[in-house]
């Protein structure tokens, strides 16, 4: 069977885990700095923290705004951790809909739902398809709210020439197992703001002012104190190992991506009935993921699943999940969309002969018998 996604490893990744597994410190020490300092260089920021998931990074990045008994207008064409983060910190969840071919947040529609109450904005670049950042920010600007960037798929994206995640007040991204770069599981937290680095440091690490590491530069200093209720969302060298590997070939890995969406874009184009993902001028996407939109979902989806291929939905509009109900607002064009969202294989080391197994197939099935 030929997965959706797939993570890809060259064996740096068990080198540098060797070296980390040899070294007797396997919990949060140097190598999680390093990535933490490579990632933030590169995203263009001046500060990362590193963490367990992009659920905690997002978890995080409300507990920074504050966002209790205030509204956060947000998509529901997402993962759920990305509105839970707004329900884990009190905040009032406010759905927008969706732009038609992006799938990302529709920025004209954010204006007409921003209230007295509201405090933020949160931003998922869906499949790393850069959101209409300008219009986002200026909106943000007039209303003075917070913008959050959801960059789990958006690992390397780019929106006029800046990273995804270097443009909001943070940007979250997500190293879970068929992220563009994979730990297995594990996010960064990125932002220029030192206020917010500084609780952040201490908040991941259960609210500890310093963390084993900094103790045990001149012989092990056993005291610390403790300044909030902070949780265990931290990274460790384990993690941070695999991360610094991936992190090396992710342009190449990313370039992989965009060779293979090139290669379905151009086959897929003719066929009437299908709807190939839209690159707009402002982006220059991570491609994560390769999503079509067409008709009679379920049979195209059935016709491949019996060639060996598998596909996905990404995703369910959250609005429509059981414990979302209190926040439901009809939205016309996700509830339409979702029902012809399909999500073919697409991984730096999907083979020639599968992608084109993958092509014929929906050729095929299309094809007048
Ligand atoms: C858009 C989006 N946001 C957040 C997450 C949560 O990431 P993690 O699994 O690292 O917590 C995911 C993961 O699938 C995601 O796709």
């Amino acid at each position: 069977m030929i997965p959706v996604f797939r993570p890809f490893s060259d064996g740096k990744e068990i080198e540098y885990l060797k070296a980390v597994l040899d070294s007797g410190w396997w919990g949060m020490g140097s190598r999680t700095r390093e990535f933490e300092e490579k990632f933030a260089a590169y995203i263009g920021r001046k500060y990362a923290i590193g963490l367990n998931s992009a659920t905690a990074a997002l978890d995080l990045a409300f507990k920074c705004i504050d966002i209790r008994n205030r509204e956060v207008i947000t998509t529901p064409m997402t993962f759920v951790s990305t509105n839970h983060a707004i329900l884990y910190n009190q905040g009032i969840p406010v759905f927008c809909d969706i732009e038609p071919d992006t799938l990302n947040i529709d920025a004209s529609r954010i204006e007409a739902l921003v209230t007295e109450r509201t405090k933020a904005i949160i931003v998922v670049h869906y499949g790393g398809y850069a959101c209409a950042m300008d219009e986002i920010m200026s909106i943000a600007d007039k209303y003075n709210l917070y913008v959050v960037e959801d960059c789990a798929h958006a690992c390397g994206g780019e929106y006029r020439g800046r990273k995804l995640g270097s443009i909001g007040q943070a940007g979250c991204f997500s190293f879970q197992a068929v992220k563009n770069l994979s730990t297995g599981d594990g996010g960064m937290l990125v932002t220029d703001d030192p206020e917010w680095y500084d609780f952040l440091q201490k908040y991941r690490w259960v609210g500890i002012t310093k963390d084993t590491f900094s103790r045990d530069k001149d012989g092990y200093d056993w005291f610390y104190d403790v300044v909030n209720l902070g949780h265990k969302f931290h990274m460790n060298d384990i993690t941070a190992a695999i991360g610094l590997a991936q992190f090396e070939k992710l342009a190449w890995m990313n370039r992989r991506r965009q060779e293979l969406t090139m290669k379905y874009n151009n086959a897929l184009r003719e066929l009437k009935q299908v709807e190939i993902p839209p690159v707009k001028s402002y982006m220059r996407p991570s491609y994560h993921n390769y999503v079509i939109k067409t008709e009679g979902r379920e049979d195209l989806r059935t016709y491949l699943r019996e060639r060996d291929i598998s596909t996905g939905v990404h995703y369910y509009p959250n609005h429509l999940y059981e414990m979302y109900k209190p926040y439901y607002r009809r939205l016309e064009v996700v509830e339409t969309i979702w029902k012809k969202l399909v999500t073919l294989p697409l991984f730096p080391d999907l083979k020639e002969q599968e992608q084109d197994l993958i092509i014929n197939s929906i050729k095929d099935f299309f094809a007048p018998h």
